[in-house]
């Protein structure tokens, strides 16, 4: 979506409503017209003076205001939208939406409407991680609703924990940016992100560094870049970037299995995750206690993820990393020769180097030999860079040759 819009934004009855004020002025300064709709619960939070001088137009608020609905009733309004964005989305607006009820003017609309709808759920951390709300978001996920957000922090409840509605500015940037045409417009990615932990009793497990800053920083670029991204994570202490669709996952066991049950929908598969290559053979279902001076734990290898995506007949543009600590280049060429990759990236680790780092160098190398440098800089802006190559050398965007 470009400016000069109609956003019928929805407002519900979360503390978060506050910040709706900023975004109607965020969207009507990019060049939007905006229409509030408000549920009543919102009306505890917000007034509809201060929205509706924000937003130039008068808020409608009662699926039964024969006054409004005679200006334009709702599902003229529904058509109005070219998209509708519900900002605080409640746990009870995900749960009327995700049960189709049409019971005020939001949910109504929601039913009427063909535009793209988009939601920025704000709850407390357990409603938002319980199963009833996670169950509500597949559904409508499902159905093609994006989900904005929630981030990652301090809330209202006193409490810190995913369920923060994302920041207006934040918002702005996923309705106006994230669904403008790029050169990966109509293709899926699929990127799998953060370490993954191997259990060897209820209390311990086998892990990495990974913070997941590279994996989330290529799903927002390519998120940019136009493209649906599913992003398998695994445990991080990241917020989901705008737009995108985020499978939690824990064992390199559930990393296969997730990614295995959604690539064949997809154009190209990212391998950023460092994902264990052991296991242990054998879980304690009670704590291992220290009575022996020393402890073997029996390991086996772990499923290869990015070697399974790659031997898939037809496959996506697959693209594996390489984290090594020495013979980088050599290293990387005999995993991208081995794995049969179309690509690979290769990172340097060490002290402050590759994970948990905000910045990176890589090294890009492809079968036919070529490769491409790319010096110290922040992950966001490598991930641009490396999403415009995939683009390219894979052909998806209609510019450029697959190797
Ligand atoms: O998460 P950050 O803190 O931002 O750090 C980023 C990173 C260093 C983790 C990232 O840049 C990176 O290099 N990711 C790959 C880490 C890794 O596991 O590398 P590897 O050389 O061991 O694995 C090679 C490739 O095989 C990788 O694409 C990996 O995802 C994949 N693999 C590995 C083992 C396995 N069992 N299954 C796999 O799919």
């Amino acid at each position: 979506m470009t400016g000069q819009q109609r956003v019928l934004l929805g407002v519900t009855g979360g503390i978060a409503a506050y910040k709706s004020a900023e975004l109607v002025r965020l969207l009507r300064e990019r060049g939007c017209e905006v229409q509030v709709v408000m549920t009543r619960g919102a009306r505890e939070f917000i007034g509809a003076a201060t929205l509706q001088a924000l937003s130039g137009r008068p808020v409608r608020e009662d699926l039964w205001d024969a006054a409004a609905e005679a200006a334009m009733g709702h599902i003229e309004l529904a058509r109005w939208a070219d998209c509708v964005l519900i900002a605080p989305a409640t746990a009870q607006c995900i749960a009327r939406l995700a049960h189709g009820l049409a019971d005020d003017l939001l949910s109504t609309l929601c039913l009427a409407t063909d535009a793209p709808v988009y939601l920025a759920p704000a709850m407390n951390r357990l409603m938002w991680a319980h199963p009833a709300t996670r169950a509500n978001c597949g559904t409508l996920e499902a159905r093609g609703v994006t989900l904005l957000g929630p981030g990652i922090g301090a809330q209202a409840c006193g409490e810190t924990g995913p369920g923060r509605m994302l920041e207006p500015e934040a918002l702005v940037a996923a309705l106006l940016e994230g669904a403008a045409p790029g050169p990966l417009s109509g293709r899926t990615v699929m990127i799998t992100a953060g370490p993954t932990r191997e259990p060897i009793d209820p209390v311990r497990y086998l892990t990495n560094r990974s913070s997941g800053k590279m994996g989330f920083a290529l799903a927002a670029a390519a998120r940019r870049a136009g493209a649906r991204v599913l992003l398998v994570s695994g445990p991080v202490a990241l917020s989901t970037p705008p737009g995108v669709e985020r499978i939690d996952v824990e064992t390199a066991a559930q990393l296969d299995e997730a990614v295995h049950a959604r690539i064949r929908d997809c154009d190209v598969f990212i391998g950023a995750a460092a994902v264990a290559d052991y296991r242990p053979r054998d879980y304690a279902e009670q704590k291992i206690k220290k009575s022996a001076a020393s402890l073997t734990l029996a390991l086996d290898r772990a499923p290869d993820v990015l070697a399974g995506v790659a031997a898939l007949e037809p496959r996506p543009y697959t693209v594996g990393f390489a984290a090594e600590t020495n013979d980088v280049e050599r290293h990387a060429r005999e995993k991208l020769e081995r794995k049969q990759l179309d690509m690979i990236v290769a990172n340097r680790v060490g002290p402050g180097r590759a994970f948990d780092t905000d910045d990176n160098e890589v090294l890009v190398l492809w079968p036919d030999g070529s490769q491409q440098a790319f010096g110290q800089a922040p992950k966001r802006e490598l991930a641009d860079a490396l999403l415009a190559l995939i683009a390219t050398r894979s052909g998806l965007s209609g510019h450029g040759m697959r190797p």
